[in-house]
C-alpha cells in the first residue's frame, strides 16, 4: 500500500486518467476524493468504486471556479481534517491554431486547464500547509514540444508547467513540506484524445491529418493507456518521491525526445 491513509483530491475523475488516477490511488490504501464538472459520470465512478470496496467519495466541481474549490476544499477538511495528495487534472482539449482559435475559445481553454491549477494550487496549499502534501499539476508533452494545431491548448500547459516551478519554489522556501511537480503524459487513449471535450476550429480533414501525424510521431508506435500513467502519479504522489519537487516527469513513449 504505497499510499495508505493519506488524504487525496483528483480532480476530472470522472473519465480518463483522472478515473485511473482515482481508482489506483485508493488500491494503494488512500481516501479518495474525486471531483468532476460532469455529475453523472462522477456519480456512476463512484459507485462502480465503493461497490469493488475501494474508499472514494465524489464532489461536484467546476474547477475554472473560485467558490468550487472553497466548497470542495471546506468539506473535506470538515471530514477529514486535512490533504495529503492533490492531483490538478481535469481539463480539456480541443485542436486550433493562431488564424483560428477564437477569443472565446482562448479564454474557456485557459479558464479550464491554467486558471484550474492556479486556483487548486492557492486553496490547496491552506489545506495542507501544516502537515505538508503532494500537488501534481497534470500538464502535458504540449507543455515541451511545439503543436501548429494546439495553440491554446500549449499555451495554457506550458503555463501550467511554469506554475508548478514558481509554487515548488515558494512552498520550499517557505517551508512548508508542500512538494509540487509537473506531470506531461504523451497521446493517451482517453475521451479527451477522441476529441469530445471541446469546440474544434479545424476540417475534418485537418484533424485526421493532425492525429495521423502526431501518431507517427511516437517511437513506441502507439498511444499510451491511462493505467500506464496512474503509475507515474501513484510515485508523485507518495513517500517514494520525497526529494522530488518542481520536476517534469513526462509519460510519453518517447514522443518528446525528437
Ligand atoms: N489524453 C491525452 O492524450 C492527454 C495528454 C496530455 C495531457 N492530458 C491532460 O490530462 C488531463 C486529463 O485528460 P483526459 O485525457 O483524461 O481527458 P478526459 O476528457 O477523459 O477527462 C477529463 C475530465 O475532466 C472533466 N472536466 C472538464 N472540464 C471540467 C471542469 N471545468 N471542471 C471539472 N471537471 C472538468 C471532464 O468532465 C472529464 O471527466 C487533462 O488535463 C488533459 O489536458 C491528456
Amino acid at each position: 500500500m504505497r499510499l495508505d491513509n493519506k488524504v487525496a483530491l483528483v480532480t476530472g475523475g470522472g473519465s480518463g486518467m483522472g478515473l485511473a488516477f482515482t481508482q489506483r490511488f485508493a488500491e494503494e490504501g488512500a481516501i479518495v476524493f474525486f471531483t468532476d464538472i460532469n455529475e453523472r459520470a462522477g456519480r456512476e465512478v463512484e459507485q462502480r468504486l465503493t461497490t469493488a470496496g475501494l474508499a472514494v467519495v465524489f464532489l461536484a466541481q467546476n474547477v475554472a471556479l473560485e467558490s468550487d474549490w472553497m466548497r470542495v476544499l471546506e468539506h473535506i477538511r470538515e471530514v477529514s481534517g486535512r490533504l495529503d495528495v492533490l492531483v490538478n487534472n481535469a481539463g480539456i482539449g480541443t485542436l486550433n491554431n493562431i488564424e483560428t482559435c477564437t477569443v472565446e475559445d482562448f479564454d474557456r481553454i485557459l479558464d479550464v486547464n491554467l486558471k484550474s491549477v492556479f486556483l487548486g494550487c492557492k486553496h490547496g496549499i491552506e489545506l495542507m500547509k501544516e502537515q505538508g502534501g503532494s500537488i501534481i499539476n497534470v500538464a502535458s508533452i504540449a507543455a515541451i514540444c511545439g503543436e501548429p494545431n494546439a495553440l491554446a491548448y500549449s499555451a495554457s500547459k506550458g503555463a501550467v508547467r511554469l506554475l508548478t516551478k514558481s509554487v515548488a519554489l515558494h512552498c520550499a522556501q517557505r517551508g512548508y513540506a508542500i512538494r509540487v511537480n509537473s506531470l506531461h503524459p504523451g497521446y493517451i487513449e482517453t475521451p479527451l484524445l477522441a476529441g469530445s471535450s471541446g469546440s474544434t476550429r479545424l476540417s475534418a480533414d485537418e484533424v485526421v491529418a493532425t492525429r495521423t501525424r502526431i501518431a507517427g510521431e511516437i517511437p513506441l508506435k502507439r498511444r499510451g493507456t491511462p493505467d500506464e500513467v496512474a503509475g507515474a502519479v501513484v510515485y508523485l504522489a507518495s513517500d517514494e518521491s520525497t526529494y522530488v519537487t518542481g520536476t517534469e516527469l513526462v509519460v510519453d513513449g518517447g514522443y518528446s525526445c525528437h
